[in-house]
């Protein structure tokens, strides 16, 4: 799956994973799996993330494994090298676009402004993430955006919740929402997976309105 609209169509929530010990990363995301949620994003954020995403990749084949948090254009060849089958970054700069085409995987590149926006369309990116939703405005920056913004679709994170993921999802510009709540670090810490399954199932659970 090279298209990133694709890959966010699979399910309606991204789980967003900080692993702070390798060991976690295999059964967290075999739990997310069986819950439903296939589209995994491990961010960058830990000395452990480019072999947690390697070792997904390796022992979870249902699962499609992102990195996310990529500030630098370094971190695209690091996350090939990891096999990562997509990208997040929290905000876009032309240096990252750059990177992004070297790399054989799609990218989802944070926005939070108008301007922002366009640039991003003007780099060739339709797909975005807002990022951070709930600072950025949330269901209402996106309705308001939808007008001058037609064709271009939204993974609303940060600050998305299992209360307010149905209003993301409600919006015909919102393809999926990501968020941390279902791969908590108590839970993680706790190797709790079957809590974690059923977050998944739960978050799996929740409707959405794709997109024209
Ligand atoms: C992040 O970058 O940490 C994501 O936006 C997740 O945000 P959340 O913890 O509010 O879901």
């Amino acid at each position: 799956m090279s298209d990133i609209r694709q890959i966010l169509s699979v399910a309606p929530v991204v789980p967003v994973i900080t692993i702070e010990r390798l060991e976690h990363a295999v059964p967290l995301a075999r739990a997310l799996v069986a819950g439903g949620l296939r589209v995994l994003e491990i961010t960058l954020r830990t000395p452990v993330a480019l072999a947690a995403i390697e070792t997904v990749r390796g022992a979870v084949p249902d699962a499609i494994v992102g990195a996310g948090t990529l500030l630098r254009a370094k971190d695209f060849s690091a996350a090939t090298a990891a096999g990562a089958q997509f990208g997040v970054s929290p905000g876009l700069t032309a240096g990252l676009a750059e990177a992004s085409r070297s790399v054989d995987f799609p990218l989802l590149p944070g926005v939070m402004t108008p301007s922002e926006l366009m640039a991003a369309a003007e780099m060739g990116f339709d797909t975005l993430k807002l990022f951070p939703a709930e600072q950025a405005g949330g269901t209402r920056m996106l309705a308001a955006v939808s007008g001058p913004f037609r064709g271009v679709v939204f993974c609303p994170t940060g600050g998305v919740t299992p209360q307010n993921a149905s209003t993301y999802l409600a919006l015909a510009n919102v393809v999926c929402v990501g968020g941390s709540w279902v791969a908590p670090p108590d839970l993680i810490k706790q190797q709790n997976w079957a809590a974690i399954e059923g977050l998944a199932a739960e978050a799996m659970s929740l409707r959405r309105r794709q997109p024209a």
